[in-house]
């Protein structure tokens, strides 16, 4: 329940790095997220795509010695966490290991440290440095995930098809306000300005429609 650990699936404000060229950068072999299918249901539709909605209790352990550091079960009341799939909200290792996956089913994945934590580790070393990471997921519900052109249109205030540091600062504060969580203030400046590291690609200062553009099927 620490402060921290909540930060695996902080909603980045739906404004997670486009996906880079994937498969182009070939990960080496350690790098790979391992999955094994622990159940899989006879109808196994619709497969979960990247812009989803999933709807998902997961458990995590430490690789080394096997210790439990997370259970979405213990969080929320017991209720599933929801979020987008492939943007960015959790870890990449676990954006890649739940692509393809249907309502029902059941899978452990390995993540190595490149595609979770890495070197620095996490939350005072409850997630220590060079951790491999192994989940255990169950896959609820696989819902279309929110329209990025209506997201994109709500924080564009002034509706000049570009947002500003200002626009997403406020948009920031109204979603903390709504899910009503304590968060240090500085929490806020840092995602601010994690946003704008991963989405403002030509340094501008603004994050643009086209560098917003986070599901490939949306046009602005
Ligand atoms: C983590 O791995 C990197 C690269 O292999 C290494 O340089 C670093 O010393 C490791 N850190 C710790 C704390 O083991």
């Amino acid at each position: 329940m620490g402060r921290g650990l909540t930060l695996l699936l902080l909603p980045l404000a739906l404004l997670a790095a486009p996906a880079q060229a994937e498969g182009g950068t070939a990960a080496a072999e350690e790098e790979e997220v391992k999955i094994e299918v622990l159940h899989l249901p006879e109808v196994c539709s619709p497969k979960s795509k990247r812009g989803d909605l999933l709807n998902a209790h997961y458990d995590g352990f430490l690789a080394s010695d096997g210790s439990k550091f997370y259970c979405s079960r213990t969080q929320n009341e017991g209720h599933p966490k929801w979020f987008v799939l492939g943007v960015g909200q959790v870890i990449k290792g676990l954006d890649v290991a739940m692509m393809n996956m249907c309502p029902g089913e059941k899978r452990k994945v390995i993540i190595p440290p490149s595609l979770a934590y890495g070197q620095q580790g996490y939350a005072q070393g409850k997630i220590p440095p060079n951790a491999t990471l192994i989940f255990e997921i169950e896959l609820y519900a696989v819902n279309k995930g929110p329209r990025s052109v209506e997201a994109f249109n709500k924080i564009d205030k002034d509706s000049d098809k570009k947002l500003s540091e200002l626009e997403i600062s406020q948009y920031l504060k109204e979603e903390f306000a709504r899910d009503g969580k304590k968060r240090h203030p500085s929490v806020h400046d840092e995602i601010l300005a994690d946003i704008f590291k991963k989405n403002d690609h030509d340094g501008d200062g603004f994050i643009s429609a086209k560098e917003y553009n986070v599901y490939q099927h949306d046009e602005l």
